[in-house]
């Protein structure tokens, strides 16, 4: 669902080590393998070698996870690894070992970030989708055409400020916005509508960008999930409560030149 060329860097290398306040410069990210489907004479599972590249081109170690362990041996590459990478793919998203695997993660990093730890999990295409399953508890996934096609991403108002975008170059942040930089590979959205209506995604997650497919369906292409769940109860009230409402005066003969009164 989210293009692979969005992957670009970002900072792997601002992921902290887990154990150790050095700074860890050369982070290891898990990639989660999958169950081959038409290439089962190789192997039965899987990891694309691009996905290994893009994190290497980062400044990344890798580190596969195999499918099947037990939650104890899972439990341990988590404690290991400075993050995870859900590849995209094809397979059930309940059923498969992978989902069950990445399930684990999911788990895991929710209750590592409640004790103050840190652990980013990237989606690309199936694992995107797999996190909106996660999160809202249910597959909330409808049909688009959304195959073989490039697009520029419609980037919203949190996009600037997301941990996934703020330090881009603006002529890259431009470039992605105007031009046809992202690849589409998928038969499955999160669609806007079912996205905001669904109170848990729409608490998780903030939506950095949409697209519409051919037929004019508009669909979530970037999300990322909210440093905390502080919020106004409404987008009436903290419309209200913006200092936009107000009109800063003109003060001369004060030091600050514009203030707000009350
Ligand atoms: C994982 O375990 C299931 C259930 O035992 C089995 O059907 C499947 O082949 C295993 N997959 C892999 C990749 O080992
Ligand atoms: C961006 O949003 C507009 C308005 O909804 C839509 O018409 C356009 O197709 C979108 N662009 C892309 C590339 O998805």
């Amino acid at each position: 669902m989210m293009a692979a060329l969005l992957l670009l860097l970002l900072g792997c290398s601002s992921f902290p080590g887990l154990l150790t306040v050095q700074i860890n410069q050369r982070p290891i990210i898990g990639i989660l393998a999958q169950e081959t489907l038409d290439l089962y004479r190789y192997g039965k599972t899987y990891i694309a070698a691009p996905y290994v590249k893009y994190l290497e081109s980062a400044g990344c170690r890798v580190v596969p996870i195999r499918l099947n362990l037990t939650h104890e041996e899972y439990e341990r590459i988590f404690h290991s690894i400075n993050g995870i990478l859900f590849p995209g793919g094809a397979g059930n998203l309940k059923t498969s070992a992978f989902a069950k695997a990445a399930k684990t993660f999911y788990e895991l990093a929710l209750k590592a970030f409640d004790a103050g730890d840190h652990f980013p999990i990237w989606g690309t295409c199936l694992g995107l989708q797999l996190l909106t399953m996660f999160t809202a508890g249910k597959d909330l996934l409808i049909n688009t055409d959304t195959e073989n096609i490039a697009l520029p991403l419609n980037l919203t108002n949190a996009a600037a400020s997301s941990k996934m975008f703020w330090d881009f170059p603006p002529d890259v942040y431009k470039a992605l916005s105007t031009e046809p930089l992202t690849g589409n590979f998928h038969h499955f959205s999160i669609s806007v509508q079912a996205f905001l209506e669904d109170e848990k995604l729409s608490k998780f997650y903030s939506i950095l960008s949409t697209n519409n497919d051919r037929k004019s369906v508009e669909f979530v292409s970037t999300m990322e999930a909210r440093k905390n769940f502080h919020h106004f109860p409404s987008s009436e009230e903290e419309a209200a409560a913006l200092i936009y409402n107000y009109s800063p005066r003109y003060v001369p003969t004060s030091d600050y030149i514009q203030i707000y009164f009350f």
